[in-house]
């Protein structure tokens, strides 16, 4: 059945039992039906579904690493706000003030010692207790109207939140990757640059171009001067049978840095370590580093590869020696997705002296702009009725399909739980 009379079929079925019917019929190892791409209802169901019940990267600790600082990010309709304590916890809130509904928080980042909303001054303590709400009279209760929670942790140096009632578990999150990313001290390290474009591409077809290398060679000259193109990287297989990657492997782990590849059982993150090219340490033009000081005080190996993680459906990364890029996607509507990339350095390694922004930057700049282009153009050729899915290729989209498989999985199990 072709994309069109897929969806024009069946019109008395709700928007949520028409995709179990795609999902039931897909074929194993092929894109998508045009509907997941671009339909205003199969974008619904991926929020309620996928953005609004799985753990979602929001941002570094390093971010906010003292009191009163915050930092605010826009989830599908959820605006929300991560602020740390005077304790050091972290705490992530619905911004949405109790009164009558105004954000709290407007800047990405910020410092407060109390939340204020800016618009009749209610003010809440850092833990989200109402402290003040001038004028309501004498019956009002203020225990009542604390800010709204939502699940938050940390781990690596990444923070986490979920808006679901009942979060999944994260302490397997944490058992499996912890142990990968603690040597690298990225809750200790700083942002030395961010930027975030937007994507006119839906979520989905933004991770399928981050899973596969099928499209490096012709896209990405920066990246592969030092990124193998190896499929086995962007794939499910672990590489061990790589004599190269198992030598480093073992070496890696002999002094302390888990490098293995491991997945998760349910295929939502992936982390493994992998050489760069022969010779190259870095992201860089040329292979070398672009930070003189060493990323983490605890590894004194110039050459610890790439530390990948992927974490579906916000976050894909690169920890070197020198530095870490790390990347987070959210959804915008159903054909736009908003990417922020940032780089990560020492906290105190100082720009002009110990890296130069350009230089740390250039190869992930360039590489997100082709991947741009690449997928607005998948983008709009998938809009066409003609667009037709056909098989991934077996040497190089592994890891695509290990991507949509987890989609298709997640969607059919949730679906299938609420229908009932
Ligand atoms: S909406 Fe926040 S104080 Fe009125
Ligand atoms: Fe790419």
């Amino acid at each position: 059945m072709n994309a069109r009379a897929s969806s024009d079929a069946d019109l008395t079925l709700t928007a949520r039992e028409r995709m179990l019917r795609r999902l039931h019929r897909r074929r194993p190892a092929t894109a998508l039906e045009r509907d997941f791409y671009l339909s205003a209802e199969d974008y619904r169901i991926d929020l309620d579904m996928i953005w609004y019940r799985d753990w979602l990267f929001v941002g570094h600790d390093c971010e906010i690493p003292n009191s009163g600082n915050f930092m605010t990010v826009q989830i599908g309709e959820y605006p929300i706000l991560v602020v740390r304590d005077r304790e050091g916890s972290l705490h992530a809130f619905h911004n949405s003030c109790r009164h009558r509904g105004s954000r709290i928080c407007s800047a990405e980042h910020g410092t407060s010692p109390r939340l204020v909303c800016p618009y009749h001054q209610w003010t809440y303590g850092l833990d989200g207790r109402l402290l003040a709400a001038r004028d309501m009279g004498a019956s009002f209760d203020k225990s009542q109207f604390n800010l709204k929670p939502v699940h938050c942790a940390s781990m690596g140096g990444y923070i986490w939140v979920c808006l679901a009632q009942a979060a999944p578990d994260f302490e397997r999150v944490r058992l499996e990757l912890e142990p990968y990313f603690a040597p690298h001290r990225l809750h200790e390290a700083k942002v030395a640059f961010e930027y975030t474009m937007v994507e006119n591409a839906n979520w989905k077809l933004v991770w399928e171009n981050n899973r596969e290398c099928y499209h490096c060679t012709a896209n990405h000259p920066e990246l592969i001067r030092t990124f193998p193109e190896d499929p086995t990287i962007t794939g499910v297989d672990g590489a061990s049978n790589n004599p190269r990657i198992a030598a480093r492997w073992a070496h890696w782990e002999s002094i302390g840095l888990p490098s293995t590849f491991h997945i998760s059982a349910d295929g939502q993150y992936r982390a493994t370590r992998y050489p760069l090219v022969e010779g190259a340490t870095s992201f860089t033009m040329d292979g070398t580093p672009a930070v003189r000081r060493a990323l983490s005080d605890a590894i004194r190996e110039p050459d610890t590869g790439s530390l990948l993680l992927f974490h579906f459906p916000t976050t894909w990364n690169h920890v070197m020696a020198d530095h870490a890029t790390t990347f987070r996607l959210l959804p915008l509507s159903p054909t736009t997705t908003q990417l922020t990339t940032k780089w990560l350095v020492h906290k105190d390694a100082v720009e002009g002296v110990d890296y130069d922004v350009q230089r740390l930057t250039e190869v992930w700049k360039a590489t997100n702009e082709a991947d741009r282009r690449v997928c607005q153009e998948n983008q709009l050729g998938v809009n066409s009725p003609a667009y037709d899915p056909a098989p991934y290729s077996t040497v190089h989209e592994d890891g695509v399909a290990q991507f949509t498989d987890w989609y298709c999985k997640r969607l059919e199990e949730r679906l299938s739980d609420d229908a009932g």
